[in-house]
């Protein structure tokens, strides 16, 4: 039913101000988890799922993303005198093919509504899927993947849901159940941060999305949500209203809050673990902090 996703926007416009200092010359996506920055972690999910355009909605200062995706000659040159294969074969992940990849400016803060509306130029009348590289999904089959086979069934609007403690849910924008079928849940409304007394369920709408084109005409309406800003959360309620029906997708993976330093630190313990060149000698060392620390309590 879903037609065929193509094009993915990822909004990176954001100061990263809660890892400040860091984040004062690095933009917060080239951050590193073990080895790889958090849009890595993006554009490989991205790839699994079919994703064959790839749209950055930057801002000042992130020129450092553009150079991470460009070919690195010198260095490739350098690494195939030296024989260093394994390297040369990490770099290939990172090179993009050309007109792949495409960055437009956010040129004034004005909210994650108004960063996906700025790509409504390059995608045109087709549905597109939204990845927030902050939310990292270690999963089997990538989140976005099990989100565009769940699409094709369904087809309307598709976001990423996990439920939250309740105390959690306006942090988040958070759905509206009507009709949970398991995996996939119908919405009847959708509320971007609500006071802790209006969150109509603690289902969490999580950096995921894969959204009909429709949602790109609601955002030409510039309305301000929660916070004064232009709110994704909102354009895509809207389509409820005008007959296109907005599905969560509980998601098989355990996500992890980037945005905060203590969802990056577990993020990055988790994944190092997962490293069979990193994983021993990690865990000794956690088995070490930890026991000594029960034993100073
Ligand atoms: C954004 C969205 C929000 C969503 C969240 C997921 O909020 O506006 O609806 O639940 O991402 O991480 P932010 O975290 O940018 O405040």
């Amino acid at each position: 039913m879903g037609k065929k996703v193509t094009k993915a926007i990822f909004p990176v416009a954001g100061m990263g101000t809660r890892f400040l200092p860091a984040t004062k010359s690095v933009p917060k996506e080239i951050m590193t988890l073990v080895d790889r920055p958090l849009v890595q972690y993006a554009i490989d999910e991205a790839r699994e799922a079919g994703i064959k355009e790839f749209i950055f909605v930057t801002s000042r200062g992130k020129g450092a993303l553009e150079d991470y995706f460009d070919n690195s000659p010198i260095l490739e040159q350098e690494l195939r005198k030296k024989g260093k294969d394994e390297l040369l074969e990490t770099l290939k992940a990172t090179n993009m093919e050309s007109g792949a990849i495409a960055y437009i400016r956010q040129h004034k803060a004005l909210g994650l509504g108004h960063a996906v509306w700025c790509a409504k130029r390059l995608i045109g009348n087709e549905p597109f899927a939204v990845i927030l590289p902050d939310d990292v999904i270690a999963a089997e089959t990538s989140c976005l993947k099990q989100m565009v086979e769940a699409y094709e069934e369904t087809g309307g609007n598709m976001v990423a849901a996990m439920e939250v403690p309740p105390e959690k849910a306006s942090a988040y924008g958070v759905l509206d159940p009507k009709n949970d079928m398991g995996s996939v849940i119908e919405a009847k409304g959708m509320v971007e941060k609500p006071a802790p007394e209006d969150a109509p369920s603690n289902l969490a709408v999580i950096g995921r999305y894969i959204l009909a084109p429709s949602v790109m005409r609601n955002l030409n309406q510039k309305r301000q949500g929660a916070g004064g800003e232009i709110q994704l959360t909102d354009a895509i309620a809207e389509d409820i209203d005008q007959g296109v029906p907005v599905f969560g997708f509980r998601f098989k993976g355990k996500r992890y809050d980037c945005g905060s330093k203590a969802g990056f630190l577990q993020a990055t313990v988790a994944f190092a673990l997962e490293r069979p060149d990193l994983r021993d000698e990690l865990m000794q060392y956690l088995q070490d902090v930890t026991s000594s620390s029960n034993a100073a309590q």
